[in-house]
C-alpha cells in the first residue's frame, strides 16, 4: 500500500505553498528512514506545473490569513495615528515585497527545498541551519498556528458576547478545541487536509471582497469623515513602538516566502518567481490598503482601535441582518490557514527529523493512514501551550521576533554568497541594495522592541535560539542518544501505531 504523498493543486493547495513541494513521494511504511543524503541522491522529478496564475494565486492565498482581521486595531493602537498607521501598513507590505524579491534569487540559485534552511546550509553552514529547522519546528509553526486559531476564537465566540469584551478563558477554549480539530483533520487524511485547504481558501476572499465592497459603498455615500480625523492619542510613537507596530502589520504579510518552498515545481522559475512576487505581493498590499479604509468608512478611529474584532464591528455596523456572514467568513478563513500550517509544519518536522536533527519518533508516520501524526501532534501539543499562556498580541511580538531574525539572516546568507560563491548561476539576481536594505531593516526590528520595552518573550525566543546550540553539540554533531530514548520510541510506535518511512518527498 503504497500512498502518493500528494499535494494539492498548486494555486489553491496551500495556506503556504510548502505543502505543494512535499509531493509525490511514495511512502512506504515499513521500509527505513533514509539518511540525510537522500534527498539528493535520489531525486524526484517534480513536475513543474506552476506556473504565473498559480504562483500569484499561492502567495496571496499564504498571506491574507488572521491577520487584516485582526491585526488593524492594534497596529492603530501603537502608532496612535491613521496617517502613521498607514504608512506602516504600506511599508510593510514594501518591506516584505523587498524581502521576497532577495529569496527570488536564493531559490532560483538553490533550488533544493527546504527554504532558510538549505540557504543557510550554504552559506554559513550547518550549525546555523539546524537552528533555523530547530527554532521553526519548536517556536515558529506552533505560534503560527496558536495565533491564527485564537483569532479563529476570537471571532467564532465574538457574534454570541455583543461587542463587549468575550470571557478570556473561552476564547482560550475555543481555541484549543480548534487545534485539537484541525489535528483530527490532518490524522485523518492528507486528502481531508487538501480538500479543506482549498474550500476555505475561498472564504477568506469573498470576506475581504464583502470588506472592500461595503467600505466602497459608505464611501461613495460620502462617509469620509473618519478618514480625516486627526491623531487621536498623544502620539505613542517611539521607534519601539513603530517596530512592535511592524510587527503586527508583519504578521498579516508574513507567508510572502512561502513561493520558495516550491521552486523546484514552478515552470521557468527564472522569470516566474520574481514576476508572482512582484505581482502578488503588491496586491496583497493593494488589498490590505483598501480594507483599512473600508474599516474607517464604517467606524471612528476610536471604535477600531477598541474593537476586539474588528470585521464583526463592521458587519454589524454595515450588513444588518446578514451581520452574521462577516464572523462566519472569517472563522472558516482562519480556520483554513491553521489547517494549512499545520498540514506544512507536519512536514517540516518531518523533513528536520529526516536529517537527524530533531526525534526520529517526529518522522514515522501512521501505519494506514499515512499522515505523519507524530510531528502533527507535537506541533499542535505546543501550540496549545502557546494558546494557553500567550495572548494575540504577545505571540504576534514573539513570532515576529524570531521570524525577522532568521529573515534578516536570509538576507546576509545572500550577501555573503555572493562573495564566497560568486560565479554560481543566478538565473535572477536582485540589486545588491536591496538585500542590504532588508537586512537593516530587520536588524531594526529585532533590536528596537528590546531596547525600548524589554519583553520576557524576547528572552523566551532568545532562550529557544540558544538552547537549540546546547542541543545541536552533543545529540547532532557528536551523536549522542539519550540511553532510555529507544525505548520510548518503540512505546510511542505502539500506542501511535507509527512506522519509519523511506521517504523521496522533497
Ligand atoms: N499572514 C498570515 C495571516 O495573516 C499568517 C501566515 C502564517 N505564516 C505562514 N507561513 N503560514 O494570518
Amino acid at each position: 500500500g503504497g500512498l502518493v504523498w500528494r499535494g494539492c493543486s498548486a494555486g489553491s493547495d496551500a495556506e503556504d505553498g510548502s505543502s505543494g513541494a512535499l509531493t509525490n513521494g511514495d511512502l512506504n511504511p515499513g521500509d527505513k528512514l533514509e539518511g540525510p543524503g537522500a534527498a539528493t541522491d535520489d531525486p524526484v522529478h517534480l513536475k513543474r506545473r506552476v506556473g504565473l496564475f498559480s504562483g500569484v494565486a499561492l502567495i496571496v492565498g499564504t498571506m491574507i490569513g488572521s491577520g487584516i482581521f485582526v491585526s488593524p486595531s492594534g497596529l492603530l493602537e501603537r502608532t496612535g495615528s491613521v496617517g502613521i498607521s498607514f504608512i506602516v501598513w504600506m511599508a510593510c507590505g514594501l518591506l516584505s515585497l523587498l524581502g521576497a524579491l532577495a529569496y527570488a534569487e536564493l531559490g532560483t540559485m538553490n533550488t533544493s527545498s527546504g527554504a532558510e534552511y538549505a540557504y543557510f546550509m550554504d552559506a554559513f553552514g550547518g550549525p546555523p541551519a539546524f537552528l533555523f529547522s530547530w527554532v521553526s519546528t519548536l517556536v515558529l509553526k506552533p505560534s503560527q498556528m496558536a495565533i491564527i486559531c485564537l483569532s479563529f476564537a476570537k471571532y467564532a465566540v465574538e457574534p454570541f458576547v455583543s461587542e463587549c469584551e468575550p470571557p478570556y478563558a473561552l476564547v482560550k477554549l475555543v481555541a484549543v478545541i480548534a487545534i485539537v480539530m484541525i489535528l483530527a483533520v490532518n490524522c485523518y487524511s492528507v486528502n481531508l487536509a487538501t480538500n479543506v485547504q482549498n474550500i476555505f481558501t475561498a472564504a477568506k476572499l469573498v470576506a475581504i471582497a464583502i470588506i472592500v465592497c461595503g467600505g466602497a459603498y459608505k464611501l461613495i455615500l460620502g462617509n469620509t469623515r473618519h478618514l480625516q480625523e486627526p491623531n487621536f492619542a498623544s502620539s505613542t510613537a517611539t521607534l519601539g513602538n513603530i517596530a512592535t507596530a511592524f510587527y503586527t502589520g508583519l504578521w498579516a504579510y508574513d507567508g510572502w516566502n512561502n513561493l520558495n518552498y516550491v521552486t523546484e515545481e514552478i515552470k521557468n522559475p527564472s522569470k516566474n518567481l520574481p514576476l508572482s512576487i512582484i505581482i502578488g505581493i503588491p496586491l496583497v498590499t493593494f488589498c490590505y490598503a483598501l480594507v483599512n479604509v473600508s474599516y474607517l468608512a464604517v467606524m471612528s478611529v476610536n471604535e477600531m482601535a477598541d474593537s476586539e474584532a474588528v470585521a464583526v464591528t463592521f458587519g454589524n455596523r454595515l450588513l444588518g441582518p446578514m451581520a452574521w456572514l462577516m464572523p462566519l467568513a472569517v472563522t472558516i478563513s482562519t480556520f483554513g490557514s491553521a489547517n494549512g500550517t499545520l498540514f506544512v509544519a507536519g512536514r517540516l518536522c518531518f523533513a528536520a527529523s529526516r536529517e537527524g536533527h530533531l526525534l526520529d519518533i517526529l518522522s514515522y508516520v501512521h501505519v494506514r493512514r499515512f499522515t505523519p501524526a507524530p510531528g502533527l501532534i507535537f506541533h499542535s501539543l505546543i501550540a496549545v501551550a502557546m494558546v494557553l499562556y500567550g495572548t494575540i498580541d504577545s505571540l504576534i511580538d514573539f513570532f515576529s521576533f524570531t521570524a525577522w531574525i532568521f529573515y534578516g539572516g536570509a538576507m546576509l546568507a545572500l550577501i555573503v554568497m555572493r562573495y564566497t560563491k560568486p560565479h554560481a548561476p543566478r538565473p535572477y539576481k536582485v540589486p545588491i541594495i536591496i538585500p542590504y536594505l532588508v537586512l537593516i531593516v530587520s536588524g531594526y526590528l529585532v533590536v528596537a522592541p528590546i531596547v525600548d520595552k524589554p519583553q520576557l518573550e524576547y528572552l523566551y525566543a532568545a532562550a529557544f535560539i540558544i538552547g537549540g546550540l546546547l542541543v545541536y553539540l552533543p545529540f547532532v554533531k557528536w551523536g549522542y542518544s539519550l540511553p532510555f530514548m529507544d525505548k520510548i520510541t518503540v512505546f510511542l510506535q505502539m500506542v501511535l501505531e507509527v512506522v519509519p518511512t523511506t521517504t523521496t518527498f522533497e
